[in-house]
């Protein structure tokens, strides 16, 4: 693996959560992700589901956890599944985990071959009554291929109907919301890993240079510092395609005037970071850029504010948007009349799009919803924006942060942001 080994106290301490939430007499069962296909005979690089990773550390593809109800202990035991390594595996994939290897990684004693799941598993289950299972329900999500989730429910259902089926996602939503200590720390490492490679963006940004050229130093900067990679596809839009939510083609060139926005995260030992800047392409905001910058940076530090115990992200964003009105106006968008004659919500949608906030943790748009209460130890973005279309630019700045018993901490406090500290960044 690229990064420092986790202590494997942090997955036990997740699986011994999950294992309070669990009826008696259950079996639960969490599998890995699908290994997906490309072209031709290549795979696209495996990645790993979330909550597999969170109970067990385990990046390796086909692993299966199971926990079970033991009836004579009246406790839950856990059996890790991995794959048997074979010599033609290794020739082309290189290593795979030996018993001992995945019992160190996961902190689970009893690790067994794929070959003995299903007797396990029928073994475990008819002891007892109550079967979770996992399934994506992360509100947005759709998919038209049936993932690996719901072919086991059927799977399953197929072997025993007659057992009461429940749904892991509720839970696993809620433990994966609320960071542990060493999960923090994780999410700390990739903030400071995407803050260097802003660093380094602006000692390397000047006029006409290729928006993916820039992505190119980003990467850089992740893989050398041991992320995997990016958390998620880098957004490096120029001009007119600073105001294209999910811009990823990142090809165009970058023109003096124009301003370019970086929304971009390392994932390291699987925790994002998700950071938004919108800089001058030759260093300099014009007066107006700067106006409408200083809008969106207003109603940053005061929505930072915001996060904090017991809100929600509906909530959030309800008063950021009535902020982002205020700024429209000052900044000559809109007027008083034309919000009452339109409507507040109409209005604002027109230069501000998106939400401000989502959760952040193993996924970029981690588990959880606009309505869940939040508590210490959620991570949250926050990036509000204001985009026009009609003057060629547009301005998103994003910071992730922490919720904390009293109040919040920004987790990306040391990237620049202040006008000022990146014109002086890029001058030098
Ligand atoms: N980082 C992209 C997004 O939050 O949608
Ligand atoms: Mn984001």
């Amino acid at each position: 693996m690229r990064y420092s080994k986790i202590n494997n106290i942090l997955f036990k301490k997740n699986r011994i959560k999950l294992a309070k939430k669990l009826e008696k007499k259950s079996v639960a069962v969490i599998n890995s992700n699908d290994e997906m296909p490309k072209n031709g005979d290549i795979k696209f690089k495996f990645c790993q589901n979330s909550d597999i990773f969170y109970l067990t550390g385990i990046e390796q593809e086909k692993t299966v956890l199971l926990l079970y109800y033991h009836n004579k202990s009246k406790k839950f035991k856990e059996i890790l599944f991995i794959i048997k390594s074979k010599k033609e595996l290794e020739i082309w994939g290189g290593h795979k985990l030996t018993e001992d290897e995945a019992r160190e990684i996961s902190g689970i004693k009893e690790i067994r071959f794929l070959n003995q799941f299903e007797s396990i598993l029928k073994e475990t289950v008819i002891s007892n009554e109550n079967i979770y299972l996992n399934n994506n329900e992360f509100f947005k999500f759709s998919t038209p291929v049936a993932s690996r989730d719901i072919r086991f429910i059927q799977y399953m259902k197929n072997l025993f109907p007659l057992h009461c089926y429940k749904r892991l996602a509720p839970l696993m939503t809620k433990l994966r919301l609320q960071k542990e200590p060493e999960e923090i720390e994780l999410i700390k490492k990739s903030c400071e890993i995407t803050i260097s490679a802003f660093h380094r963006v602006l000692k390397f940004v000047k006029p006409d240079i290729k928006e993916y050229e820039v992505e190119a130093e980003i990467t850089h900067e992740f893989i050398s510092s041991g992320a995997n990679g990016h958390a998620y596809d880098p957004i490096i839009g120029s001009g007119k395609n600073n105001c294209i939510l999910h811009y990823i083609s990142n090809d165009k060139e970058c023109k003096t005037g124009d301003l370019l926005l970086m929304d971009f995260g390392a994932e390291y030992a699987g925790y994002a970071a998700d950071a938004t800047r919108t800089i001058p392409v030759n260093g300099k905001f014009t007066d107006r850029q700067k106006e409408v910058y200083q809008s969106v940076l207003r109603v940053m530090k005061k929505a930072i504010k915001m996060i904090k115990p017991g809100t929600t992200i509906n909530k959030i964003n309800k008063k950021v948007n009535k902020l982002i009105e205020k700024e429209l106006i000052t900044i000559g968008l809109t007027t008083s009349e034309e919000i009452e004659n339109l409507g507040s919500e109409d209005v604002v949608m027109k230069y501000f799009m998106h939400g401000t906030s989502h959760f952040i943790g193993l996924n970029v748009h981690d588990t959880g919803t606009k309505d869940t209460k939040l508590k210490p130890g959620m991570v949250l973005s926050c990036e509000p924006g204001i985009y026009i279309e009609d003057e060629n630019f547009g301005i998103r700045l994003e910071n992730d942060i922490l919720v904390t018993k009293n109040g919040q901490i920004n987790l990306l406090d040391k990237l620049p942001i202040e006008i000022e500290d990146i014109e002086k960044l890029m001058s030098m």
